[in-house]
């Protein structure tokens, strides 16, 4: 059969869900960064989404017993159930929280969590609310629910943190659900037990429910506390989802073990999703979660002692640099700088007018890699992660340094 001229490849159509995702603004920095490595250049980086220990040794020995021991099939899609009773007597421990087991679902980390919480409630049509700086992933998750993200801002000033009476003002017909992120990823930001209260007040006379994302629940500093919505608002409990898991605690990213907590019937439905989409989350890992666990919070609380150094040196160091002002972080492991005074200014031919193009000239001109802060719908901010050692922290503070005396 005779072969005509080769036909020019078409584009795959891709569906509108697929299509409308936008590509992550932290990977985009990164990835420029880790190109730069590949080229022996020096890059000091402040991206890091995940602590630079390592996963604690028991932890591991326990992953290693469970492959010894060919723990290695299916498991229940919501997990073992030593796993789910560890979780919820965690839950009942540090939260004061009683959700039994069969209302706590072993996810493949706490990103599928807010997923599956998502999926499980919205319907088209359904807004709900975020309030920014947000982590990055929420609003996609929720437009993948085919919901719509209803982003509310919060003011500096006020440490970032929502006001009662601007959640108030927000709840509408369509709300359907406030998300909640204490500590906050990307700005380090507490809510108090009293700012907890407030806002639950606020819900009081609505059915809006709550996703409240405690993923960093340990990583928190000074006189901060952890507090959960659901504990200091107990009218909220049937109404609300939490988010935890072991990446950030126990430093077990790579791992992928969260967990979501919640009403049983919704947790039920979840693990339908679950069971026709990722089945269970890796035995291994569950094994590994479960020493992680049932090991006590000596391995997390190093850590922390470790990051609060850093925290505090970071801190005073940028708060004196010109051109930058800086909200103290009380918990995660981020500083969130305002460098909106430096847009308008130059370096070399580059002008410096939003978070991305601050971030590119920094990694170009600088050798630092940050996070643009629009990725977290904050453009006159860039994220900067503490979590390397101290001696990265110091140079590249040093160049961050350099950088900003350049500017014209
Ligand atoms: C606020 C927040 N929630 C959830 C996650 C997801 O964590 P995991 O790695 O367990 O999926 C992250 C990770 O960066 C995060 O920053």
């Amino acid at each position: 059969m005779s072969q005509g001229p080769a036909l020019p490849p078409t584009p795959l159509p891709l569906s509108e869900r697929a299509a409308a995702i936008q590509p992550s603004a932290t990977l985009a920095v990164l990835a420029e960064a880790a190109r730069m490595r590949e080229q022996d250049i020096d890059v000091v980086g402040f991206g890091a989404g995940e602590p630079d220990f390592d996963t604690p040794e028991s932890v591991r020995g326990k992953a290693i017993e469970a492959i010894h021991e060919g723990f290695t099939r299916y498991t229940p899609t919501t997990g073992i159930l030593p796993l789910r009773n560890a979780i919820s007597q965690k839950l009942r421990d540090d939260q004061g929280l009683d959700y039994g087991p069969d209302c706590v679902l072993a996810t493949p980390g706490g990103k599928y969590a807010c997923h599956l919480a998502f999926q499980v409630t919205c319907n088209p049509g359904d807004e709900v609310l975020v309030p920014a700086p947000f982590w990055t992933s929420y609003p996609e998750q929720i437009c993948l629910a085919q919901a719509r993200p209803v982003v509310l801002e919060t003011r500096e000033a006020d440490g970032f943190k929502l006001s009662p009476d601007a959640l108030a003002a927000a709840v509408g017909p369509r709300t359907k659900m406030l998300v909640l992120n204490s500590p906050s990823n990307p700005t380090g930001s507490v809510y108090s037990r009293e700012e907890l209260a407030a806002l639950g007040e606020a819900l009081k006379g609505s059915n809006v429910l709550v996703l409240s994302d405690e993923i960093y629940e340990k990583i928190i500093f000074g006189d901060a506390r952890h507090h959960s919505i659901a504990a200091v608002a107990p009218f909220l409990k049937d109404r609300t989802f939490l988010v935890g898991g072991v990446s950030k605690t126990y430093a077990m990213t790579g791992w992928r073990i969260g967990w979501l907590a919640g009403p049983r019937e919704a947790i039920a439905a979840a693990a339908r999703l679950a069971d026709h989409t990722t089945s269970n989350p890796c035995s291994i890992a569950q094994k590994a979660a479960l020493a992680a666990l049932l090991g006590g919070d000596e391995p997390v609380r190093r850590m922390v002692a470790e990051f609060d150094k850093r925290r505090l040196y970071a801190f005073s160091r940028i708060s004196q640099m010109p051109g930058l002002a800086c909200a103290p972080p009380e918990g995660a492991f981020y500083l969130f700088p305002n460098v909106g005074r430096c847009y308008g200014r130059r370096i070399g031919e580059t002008a410096l007018s939003d978070s991305v193009s601050f971030a590119r000239a920094l990694l170009v001109h600088a050798r630092v890699a940050v996070v643009p802060g629009i990725a977290f719908g904050a453009d006159s901010h860039v994220r900067i992660s503490y979590a390397t050692s101290q001696d990265e922290i110091e140079k590249g503070l040093d160049r961050l340094e350099e950088f900003l005396a350049r500017l014209s």
